[in-house]
């Protein structure tokens, strides 16, 4: 039988609300700006097949470690985590896991928030007709001396955060599961749509060459950290956000087959992602490792060229906002809970309190990449070092432990209670691979990057 304990936060209508719900947390800037970027920072194909094997290897089943413990625990990820190792009998200290994921989750917001606010200034550039005919060159000038400028990147930063405020303040199941079950799909249409433009460029092939032809000489442990890091990213995991959205998950509800559907769907994206933008990347002589702007400099200028482009391109920055939206609530709502069910804070206050602290924090990026862009620690500016603490580090040591906690410290009867799985091998292999194969994955990774193997 499982546990018919609900969380006081509500919960999801149905299957299909938390499929859309956490698709919509995993699906956001992680496929679309950053996997590219990286992609291309990193060599393109053997840095994918590495990514993909991280997702099948050590993303699917600690996602589904971490939404089992939510559901199990109901409640914020820090309360979850103590009750859970109260259940096992375990250290009590177990629910500094979910301070981690607190943490982490700041920090991911706060330089998130700055680049959907690039999304958002991006909508109104694609409306003025921006982009129309302009060359590459000009795109490039474009971006520059945008991020170039603090005043308006704050502007836009501030737009963003507040609209989250906002939607987290509603709670969870209100607008945004209406909103997210018609985006995602357009979403990926225009994506398609993309795709099917870049196939008409004559670098396509080259692209894709770049993409899925692994060239193995290009990989450093460093850049295994990035993807498996980005494994964790881009499914939102290792923070409590999958946690928290198990939370409400209702009871009998398949774990294991939603949670692939959802690692498929943003799999997907992350891939169609890639396919438009190296082609054109590479159709007009531009940098593969141009960085965190090679979206914001490639996309326009096919918008810009393309018939229809100018409605295509604010449909498609509309579409990335929003994107980013249903995944930034899932950075906040971890802390937002916590402050609810610990602080006897109402929502509101517990939303706008996180959301003023995020929002000061975030500063640090937006100056990152103008008035402070020359200060750096560990040769990092701001950003880079913000993203490398949280994706590199922060999200691995947290999923590690949600992989040890969900295989070796709760009692086994739980787990195959709460997974319910429709075959005992389906079992078997899931806690091979909790016990195992992700944390000595996860592990392996971080002693290559030390140098010690
Ligand atoms: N997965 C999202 C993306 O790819 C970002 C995100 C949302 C996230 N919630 C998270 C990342 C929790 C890490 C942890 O854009």
């Amino acid at each position: 039988m499982t546990d018919t304990k609900k969380s006081i936060h509500g919960q999801w209508s149905s299957r299909f609300a938390f499929i859309l719900a956490a698709t919509g947390s995993a699906v956001g800037l992680g496929n679309i700006w950053k996997f590219p970027y990286i992609t291309g920072e990193n060599g393109g194909g053997a840095f994918v097949i590495v990514y993909l094997a991280c997702i099948a290897l050590i993303g699917i089943p600690i996602m589904m470690a971490e939404t089992m413990l939510g559901r199990r625990g109901r409640q914020s990820p820090i309360n979850t985590m103590e009750d859970l190792a109260q259940e096992a009998g375990a250290d009590p200290n177990w629910h500094y896991l979910g301070w981690l994921g607190v943490v982490a989750g700041f920090l991911i917001l706060s330089y998130y928030s700055v680049i959907a606010g690039w999304g958002l200034s991006y909508v109104v550039k694609a409306l003025t007709g921006s982009f129309s005919g302009a060359s590459s060159a000009e795109i490039k000038t474009l971006f520059e001396g945008f991020i170039a400028s603090p005043v308006q990147v704050i502007f836009w930063h501030t737009v963003f955060m507040a609209t989250t405020m906002f939607v987290v303040a509603r709670g969870v199941s209100g607008g945004l599961e209406k909103a997210v079950r018609f985006l995602m799909p357009t979403l990926f249409f225009l994506l398609l749509l993309l795709v099917a433009y870049a196939m008409n460029t004559d670098t396509y092939q080259r692209g894709i060459h770049f993409l899925f032809d692994p060239d193995f000489s290009k990989i450093t442990a460093d850049s295994v950290l990035t993807a498996m890091g980005h494994a964790f990213f881009t499914l939102s995991l290792g923070m409590g956000a999958i946690m928290v959205y198990g939370s409400y998950l209702p009871d009998h509800v398949s774990i294991a087959k939603t949670t692939v559907m959802v690692a498929c769907a943003d799999t997907a994206v992350a891939l169609l992602a890639g396919i438009a933008i190296f082609p054109i990347v590479f159709a007009n002589n531009l940098e593969a490792a141009a960085g965190p702007g090679l979206i914001f400099q490639t996309l326009p200028i096919a918008f810009g060229n393309m018939a229809g482009g100018w409605l295509f391109g604010i449909l498609f920055f509309v579409l990335l906002v929003f994107a980013a939206l249903s995944s930034s609530i899932s950075l906040i709502e971890p802390a937002v809970a916590w402050l609810v069910e610990n602080k006897n804070l109402s929502r509101f206050n517990a939303s706008v309190f996180c959301g003023l602290a995020t929002w000061f924090l975030g500063l640090a990026t937006v100056f990152s990449f103008n008035i402070w862009s020359d200060f750096k620690i560990f040769d990092r500016t701001l950003f880079d070092l913000l993203d490398y603490l949280t994706a590199n580090l922060m999200l691995p040591i947290g999923g590690f432990c949600v992989a040890v906690f969900a295989g070796w410290i709760m009692k086994q009867e739980h787990s195959r209670q709460e997974l319910e799985m429709a075959k005992p091998e389906h079992y078997q292999i899931w806690k091979f691979l909790v016990c195992y194969i992700s944390p000595a994955a996860v592990f392996l990774v971080f002693l290559n990057v030390v140098g010690v193997l």
